[in-house]
């Protein structure tokens, strides 16, 4: 079995820790109740905790903790200026959401953050059209930081069975006997150009790891419950059984394309991927990044930093004239022959109960989506 990254799989998930002495309080966004989760069960290993400032300025200028470790996206914990004068360092603090205590943080350090230097280097923009730019923007300016303990595990209302532990997927390729798994990452439906990466990549390994993002996303993304159901209906009918397997990353998308697509396949590492895909402008949005950043990016680490092996994937699509899948490496033939909707093109058609066409997506998960997009209008 692969390592976690940095060597160790951080446990700290401790339910009988006793909360009730520590008067002070952190109130999480869940965009940080999602990291502290993440952070105890391990998927982001190594970091035991919220960033201090050492590592903080080093994952934002050199994509490293401060040991040297590769680290692509700072995880911290943004607090007011007001609540930061209430808080000490050598304090505890519980981390609360909705009224109910999650975690603990023993806190090492408060700084402030130079959000302007964060966008620069890890979103490659200040724009604050940009969603990741923009939720960095909002979010408060004083970082707190320390090793935290999860108290309370989130509970969720349907899908709960997805939500896996890296634990429990390592366990799971192993009993399954995979020792070559791929991870894809993903926080839209399955279309075909996503299953046909996703299946050349099979042809090379020993198992497919699903694994679509399911924190906090933008509010035009499809919400995760629908894209749930229509993985569902997808592996049900067009997968082998055996050879795939569906759990979801709790994680919030940040939208930093390149420097997102090391963090995924570093997490991805953490549950037990061997590879992992990383296909036409992941984790983009809009214009910001080129269509194949996500990919040049890894040729920025050196030999050995990163265990885990990217696959990288052309631009595909269906052509009519090949009369299959393929990619601007595979196909001859000029763009008219190429079924190709952009995101938003699909999303407004699915929200208008418009089929887009079964070269782009199966006929099975467009009903899926169709349905559930509007029950939710209709909610
Ligand atoms: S992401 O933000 O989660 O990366 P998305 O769900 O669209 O977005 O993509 C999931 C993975 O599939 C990413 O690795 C992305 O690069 C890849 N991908 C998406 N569409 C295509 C396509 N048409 N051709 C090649 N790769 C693609």
């Amino acid at each position: 079995m692969i390592n976690a990254h940095g060597g160790t799989l951080v446990q700290r998930f401790d339910p009988s820790l006793s909360v009730e002495a520590i008067e002070k309080e952190i109130e999480l966004d869940s965009f940080a109740l999602s990291d502290l989760e993440l952070i105890a069960i391990g998927g982001f290993s190594p970091l035991t905790g919220f960033l201090g400032k050492a590592d903080y300025e080093s994952v934002v200028t050199s994509m490293r903790l401060d040991n040297g470790t590769v680290w692509s996206i700072p995880i911290t914990l943004p607090v007011t200026e007001e609540k930061a004068t209430q808080l000490a360092e050598g304090e505890r603090a519980r981390l609360t959401f909705n009224g109910e205590t999650y975690g603990v943080i023993e806190i090492t350090e408060l700084y402030k953050a130079d959000k302007e230097q964060e966008a620069l280097h890890v979103y490659r923009t200040t724009d604050e059209a940009h969603p990741g730019v923009k939720k960095l923007y909002e979010r408060p300016d004083v970082y707190v930081a320390g090793p935290v303990t999860l108290v309370k595990r989130v509970e969720r209302e349907r899908f709960q069975s997805y939500y896996l532990d890296p634990v429990e997927t390592r366990r799971t390729f192993e009993e399954l006997g995979w020792k070559r798994i791929v991870g894809f990452q993903t926080r839209n439906p399955v279309h075909r150009a996503h299953e046909y990466i996703q299946k050349s990549a099979l042809e090379i390994v020993d198992g497919l790891f699903l694994n679509p993002l399911v924190g906090e996303t933008k509010s035009d993304d499809i919400p995760a419950d629908v894209r749930l159901e229509s993985y569902e209906v997808l592996l049900e009918k067009y997968y082998p059984k055996d050879r795939v397997f569906l759990a979801v990353f709790p994680a919030a998308m940040r939208y930093a394309g390149p420097r997102e697509a090391i963090f995924h396949a570093i997490v991805r590492q953490n549950y037990g991927c061997t590879h992992f895909i990383v296909g036409r402008d992941h984790a983009g949005v809009g214009d910001y990044y080129g269509t194949y950043d996500a990919q040049l990016i890894f040729q920025d680490l050196k030999e050995g930093e990163l265990e885990i092996t990217p696959l990288f994937f052309e631009h595909s699509f269906f052509c009519q004239a090949c009369g299959n899948m393929a990619s601007t490496k595979t196909c001859p033939h000029p763009k008219d022959q190429h079924v190709i909707l952009s995101g938003t093109k699909v999303r407004k058609m699915l929200s208008e109960g418009i089929t887009p066409p079964p070269e782009f997506s199966r006929a099975e998960v467009v009903e899926v989506l169709i349905r559930g997009l509007q029950k939710q209008v209709h909610a």
